[in-house]
C-alpha cells in the first residue's frame, strides 16, 4: 500500500502519473533496483552514486538531492516493514507534450516500492541454465536506463528455452546477462567483461571484484569470446536479485554443461559474509 512518490511515501492510490509522462512515451528514464536484507538496503550508496551517474549521462536533472531520496527510501522501508526483498526507485524526466525533443524544463517524476520476494536459493544452489543470443541492444548499457525492450526479450526467449537467464553477445564476445553480469573462470582465473559503454557495472560485480582481490583471486577484465565460454571451467552471473548464482547449462547459440566450482563457491560465500 505505501509507495514512493518524489520524496513523499504515501497510499499507492494517491500516486497520479500523466499519460504524457516521458518515462510512458520514450522509456525516458532510469532505475536502480537495491536488495533488503534483514528489514537494511544493501548498499545504498552505490547504487545512488550509479543512479545520479545515469541521470547525469541521459541530462536528467535530480530535483532533489539523492540524500532525500535515500531517506524516503528508510522511510519506506519502515512503513512496509519489509525485511527481504527489493527496493525499486524510477525517475522519468517527466512530463512535457509528446515531443522527441527534451526541453530541459521538464520536472522529474520519482516513483518506488519495497517489496518481498521469494529467495534466489534454487538457483545460488542448484545453478541455471542461460539461453546465448546475440546482444540487439543499444551502445549504452551503462546507463540504467528504463529502456529495457533488447533485455526483456532475450529473457523472455530464455524462459521459452527452459532457462533462467540469456547471457548475451555481440559479435562473439560476451558482454553480460538480460538482467546479470556474466563472469567465467578458467585455470583459476576470473573474467568478465569490462565496465564500458557494452554493459551495465552491477553493483554485485563492483563487490565480487574486490572480493576476489582481497581472496588473491586474479581477475581480468575484458571481454571474452563464446568459444571461452563454451570451454569455460567455471561460469556465474552476478546480479542485486541473484547475488552469485553459477551457470550449469548454455545452449542457444553454444552449448555446454559446468560443474559448480569452487571459485564460484567461494566468492558466492565472500559475498554472503558481506550481505549477512
Ligand atoms: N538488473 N546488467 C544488467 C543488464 C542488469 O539489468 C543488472 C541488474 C545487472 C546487475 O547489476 P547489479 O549487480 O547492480 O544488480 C547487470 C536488475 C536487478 C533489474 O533490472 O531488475
Amino acid at each position: 500500500k505505501w509507495v514512493l512518490y518524489g520524496t513523499e511515501v504515501v497510499e499507492r492510490d494517491k500516486v497520479s502519473i500523466d499519460l504524457e509522462d516521458r518515462g510512458y512515451n520514450f522509456g525516458d528514464g532510469i532505475y536502480e533496483v537495491i536488495s533488503i536484507h534483514g528489514g537494511k538496503p544493501f548498499a545504498l550508496r552505490p547504487h545512488f552514486l550509479r543512479f545520479v551517474e545515469s541521470a547525469r549521462k541521459m541530462q536528467i536533472a535530480l530535483p532533489c538531492k539523492w540524500e532525500d531520496i535515500a531517506m524516503s527510501v528508510e522511510e519506506l522501508l519502515r512503513k512496509t516493514g519489509v525485511q527481504d526483498g527489493i527496493v525499486y526507485i524510477q525517475m522519468t524526466r517527466g512530463v512535457s507534450q509528446r515531443n522527441h525533443v527534451y526541453t530541459h524544463k521538464e520536472q522529474a517524476v520519482i516513483t518506488g516500492f519495497a517489496r518481498s520476494t521469494s529467495s534466489m536459493e534454487e538457483e545460488q544452489t542448484n545453478g541455471m541454465a542461460c539461453f546465448v543470443t546475440e546482444d540487439l541492444r543499444w551502445l549504452r548499457c551503462d546507463i540504467k536506463s528504463l529502456n529495457l525492450l533488447g533485455n526483456i526479450m532475450a529473457k523472455r526467449q530464455a524462459a521459452d528455452e527452459g532457462c533462467q537467464e540469456a547471457i548475451l553477445h555481440r559479435q562473439w564476445q560476451c558482454t553480460e546477462g538480460s538482467a546479470s553480469n556474466v563472469f567465467i573462470v578458467k585455470n583459476g582465473i576470473v573474467y568478465t567483461h569490462e565496465a564500458n559503454h557494452y554493459i551495465l557495472n552491477g553493483i554485485t560485480r563492483q563487490y565480487v571484484l574486490s572480493l576476489a582481490q582481497k581472496l588473491n583471486i586474479t581477475v581480468r577484465e575484458e571481454a571474452f569470446s563464446l568459444a571461452a565460454l563454451e570451454r569455460a571451467d567455471e561460469v556465474f552471473c552476478t546480479s542485486t536479485s541473484l547475488e552469485v548464482a553459477p551457470v550449469v547449462e548454455v545452449k542457444g547459440d553454444i552449448q555446454a554443461t559446468y560443474e559448480i566450482g569452487q571459485v564460484t563457491k567461494t566468492l558466492q560465500q565472500a559475498l554472503q559474509q558481506v550481505l549477512f
